[in-house]
């Protein structure tokens, strides 16, 4: 891939939330497409990435990471969005971190550390919002990464209780070196139905010098002006979306929403040009679809087994069989069918 000198800055932007399973490449480019600066990935484990071996796909035009094991795809980029994309990792350790950090920088754009999962998964192995509680590791593990790797390095957080105490937390992590943090106004035990505690994302922007990205907003999000809306209320200058882009990502445009069948149609074709996973490429569209899975139309979308079935619902199989055919022949191999 080409090199670039550009580094990427973290003020003024919209940006796509970190989401597991939703923030995957077809996702990305199109919400690129629709205006997103900044796209970052679902968070990526530091082992599963350690596991991994680094592929210049010549087919499709990507850097593939692939499981060393089953060469299922860890993690897919390419040059369109290489200046733009974040890699979010979850991670309880500093030389992992940068292990993978050394072996990611000449391919992404920035890398965030997630420091807000609340999952059990995450919080049993000492990631995500288990390292609130733990600045010591917390600052170790930034600080390793901003003296050891030449693109920024961010994290994501959640706030407590207290603003005051949320603004000492987020001094510490200023102090590492890092180039934003991205604030959930909302805490660990809270869940996406509590308000967000816009006044305190505020509170520490006016308070701290590098660029708070406000996050938390989806729910009052429907249109591109309640983004804007959003980030005066936080008083940002960037913000971070991530339920209203799943549900719908031309969000992203300043022209306003695009209606669904038209985002599924255009995230099928990336998701076809870039041999997407059926079951991964089902998902995001199932969260696009919502409540219309129940329709006839949905009910049949739901029997869907592979890639080209997804894509004769949105007349788009011979687009899909022709890009497959050609893809075999020269020797991708896809996992075909969603295993249930
Ligand atoms: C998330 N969120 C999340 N956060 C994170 O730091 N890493 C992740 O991998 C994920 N995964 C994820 C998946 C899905 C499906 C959702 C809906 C959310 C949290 C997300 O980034 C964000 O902090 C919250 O959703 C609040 O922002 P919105 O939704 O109000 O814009």
């Amino acid at each position: 891939m080409t090199k670039t000198t550009e580094k990427l800055t973290y003020d003024n932007k919209i940006i796509l939330a970190p989401m597991v399973r939703v923030g995957t490449l077809p996702m990305r480019l199109l919400s690129l497409d629709h205006g997103a600066d900044i796209v970052y990935t679902e968070e990526l484990i530091d082992w599963k990435f350690l596991k991994s071996i680094r592929r210049e796909n010549d087919v499709l035009g990507t850097v593939d990471y692939l499981d060393k094991s089953d060469g299922t795809v860890v993690f897919r980029t390419c040059p369109r969005e290489k200046n733009r994309v974040v890699v979010q990792l979850g991670t309880c350790d500093p030389q992992r971190a940068l292990k993978v950090a050394k072996m990611i920088e000449n391919d992404v754009a920035g890398i965030d550390i997630n420091m807000g999962c609340p999952k059990e998964f995450s919080l049993k192995g000492g990631m995500g919002a288990a390292l609130l509680k733990q600045p010591e590791k917390a600052k170790s593990i930034l600080s390793t990464l901003t003296q050891n790797v030449k693109i920024p390095i961010t994290c994501k957080i959640r706030v407590f209780e207290s603003a005051e105490e949320t603004l000492d937390l987020v001094k510490e992590l200023v102090s590492t070196g890092i180039s934003a943090i991205a604030i959930h106004g909302r805490t660990k035990a809270e869940r996406p139905q509590h308000p967000n505690r816009n006044a305190t994302i505020k509170f520490i922007a006016e308070n701290v010098s590098i660029p708070v990205v406000a996050n938390g907003g989806s729910k009052e999000i429907e249109k591109y002006q309640d983004i804007i809306k959003f980030k005066e209320e936080c008083g940002c200058s960037s913000v971070m979306i991530a339920r209203a882009a799943e549900a719908n990502c031309s969000i992203f445009r300043k022209q306003g929403l695009l209606d669904i069948e038209t985002v599924i149609e255009q995230y099928l074709k990336y998701a076809i040009d870039y041999d997407n996973s059926p079951s991964n490429t089902k998902y995001c569209i199932q969260n696009i679809l919502k409540e219309l899975q129940e329709t006839p139309r949905g009910k049949k979308f739901l029997e869907c087994q592979t890639l080209e079935q997804i894509c004769a619902i949105w007349d788009l199989a011979d687009y899909c069989r022709k890009k497959q055919l050609q893809f075999h022949s020269q020797g991708i191999l896809s996992r075909r069918e969603i295993t249930p």
